[in-house]
Parts: C-alpha cells; sequence; structure tokens
C-alpha cells in the first residue's frame, strides 16, 4: 500500500553543516498495519512524514501510494491527496481557535459535505475520542489533549487510506492515550488503513504490528524493552 524507497532528505544546519534528517530509508507498510516508529528528538520522524505526505519534496528516493508516485505530484496534486488520502495529525496542532471543535473536526470534509452534514459525520467519532460533551466548545475553552483530539477527529474523519499521526498521544493521559491508540488499532482493521505512528509512548508498541525506531534518520527495528512489554 505505502512503499518507501530509498527515501532521503538532508537539510543544511544553520552552522553550514549538513543534517541526514532522513537517510535512504527503504520501508512498506501493508494495508491493515500499524507501524510504530521510535526515536530521539531530532532523529527524522516529523520529516518522514512530511515526506510522505508530499508536504516536502524529498532528495532521492521515492514514495509510493497505491502505486500512484506521491514525489512526482504538483503542488494541486500533492493537496488534493492530503485532502482525500492522508489522515495527517501533526505535532503542532493546527486548531482554528474561533471556531468551535466540531467546525474544526469537520473541516476536511467541508469541500465535499454541506456543514450539516459533516458536523453529523465527525460527530461519533468525537464521541468516540471522549469530546461528545465538548462539541462546541471553542480553542480557548478546550483544554491541550482535547484540542489534540479535535485534530485526530479531523485526521481520521476523511476515512483515510493512510494514516501519519506525528505523536498523537503527546499530550494525553494513559486512558485517553489508550482511547486513541484502539481508535487507530480499529480503523486499521476495518478500513484497512496503512498508519506510521510516530511516538515516545512505551504504550503504542502494543496496538502496532511492527516496531522501528529512526536514529540520525536511519531505519533500524526497534529493540529495547518497550517491543517485548
Ligand atoms: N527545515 C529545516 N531546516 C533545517 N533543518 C531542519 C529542518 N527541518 C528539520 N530539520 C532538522 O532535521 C532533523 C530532524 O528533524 P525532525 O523534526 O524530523 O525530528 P523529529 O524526530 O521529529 O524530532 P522530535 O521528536 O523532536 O519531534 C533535526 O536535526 C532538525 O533540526
Ligand atoms: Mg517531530
Amino acid at each position: 500500500m505505502l512503499e518507501l524507497d530509498g527515501l532521503t532528505k538532508h537539510f543544511q544546519s544553520p552552522d553550514g553543516e549538513v543534517v541526514r534528517a532522513v537517510d535512504e530509508v527503504s520501508l512498506s507498510v501493508s494495508a491493515g498495519e500499524i507501524v510504530a516508529l521510535y526515536g530521539p528528538s531530532g532523529s527524522g520522524k516529523t520529516t518522514l512524514l512530511k515526506l510522505v505526505a508530499a508536504l516536502l519534496p524529498p532528495d532521492a528516493g521515492k514514495v509510493v501510494v497505491n502505486g500512484c508516485e506521491v514525489s512526482g505530484l504538483s503542488g494541486r496534486e500533492a493537496a488534493a491527496f492530503r485532502l482525500t488520502e492522508v489522515g495527517l495529525i501533526r505535532q503542532t496542532a493546527d486548531f482554528v481557535p474561533g471556531a468551535s471543535a466540531i467546525d474544526n473536526a469537520a473541516f476536511k470534509l467541508l469541500g465535499r459535505y454541506r456543514i450539516k452534514e459533516a458536523r453529523h459525520r465527525v460527530e461519533q467519532l468525537m464521541g468516540e475520542l471522549g469530546l461528545g460533551e465538548r462539541l462546541t466548545h471553542r480553542g480557548s475553552q478546550l483544554s491541550g489533549g482535547e484540542r489534540q483530539r479535535v485534530m485526530i477527529a479531523r485526521a481520521l474523519a476523511i476515512d483515510p487510506a493512510l494514516v501519519l499521526a506525528d505523536e498523537p498521544t503527546g499530550n494525553l493521559d494513559s486512558r485517553r492515550s489508550e482511547e486513541v491508540l484502539r481508535l487507530l488499532r480499529r480503523l486499521s482493521h476495518e478500513r484497512r488503513t496503512a498508519t506510521i505512528l510516530v511516538t515516545h509512548d512505551p504504550l503504542a508498541a502494543r496496538y502496532a504490528d511492527r516496531v522501528l525506531e529512526l536514529h540520525d534518520g536511519r531505519l533500524r527495528p526497534h529493540i529495547s524493552s518497550v517491543a517485548s512489554a
């Protein structure tokens, strides 16, 4: 479903050094599979997800989703790809503060449905994420973890083929984290989504089919007590 082949992205740091953010990463993720990706801060996890979501062009290598080479898409095609295929849960919140929680969650559906229908479609998902009582709250009336879960609902509402989750449980307590992980697990089974789950959360390994680790932009199997816990 998702194929990464020799994917590489280097940056120039302010002092002129080359940062090998993502270095010749090759990986296949099947439909229905969750790959958990651990790695220290700065190891290239977010950069990798941005390359897969066509938010960044690679220096070398390619990203293929369902036979289509993402790295070759134009800006407009890449935007359409993200809107219909990719459930991108970003580390930095994209919450629109002036809009309600439910309208934030329905955001990506508004091109396809009228607002009432779009709201209706995200309500159940928000309930599952423990936001049933928070639908009409605005940004300032929500906690950080609640806003994060609204962004998870937004990403998943489009019924994506590919879920790219960048520390989705980063602001959540263990109970909420489990809810999010269980939801990702269920969607991967029921809707055959392929998921890359970037995380520092030891819990996540239990919900993943495979656990990998990124170090200085290079992928390797995750060897630690976390994986076997
Ligand atoms: N636009 C950029 N220009 C220069 N360097 C960058 C840029 N984006 C990322 N980097 C560098 O690339 C490396 C990987 O960054 P990335 O954000 O992918 O790390 P990460 O694994 O997601 O870290 P964290 O766990 O802290 O989120 C870091 O050293 C970072 O400083
Ligand atoms: Mg990151």
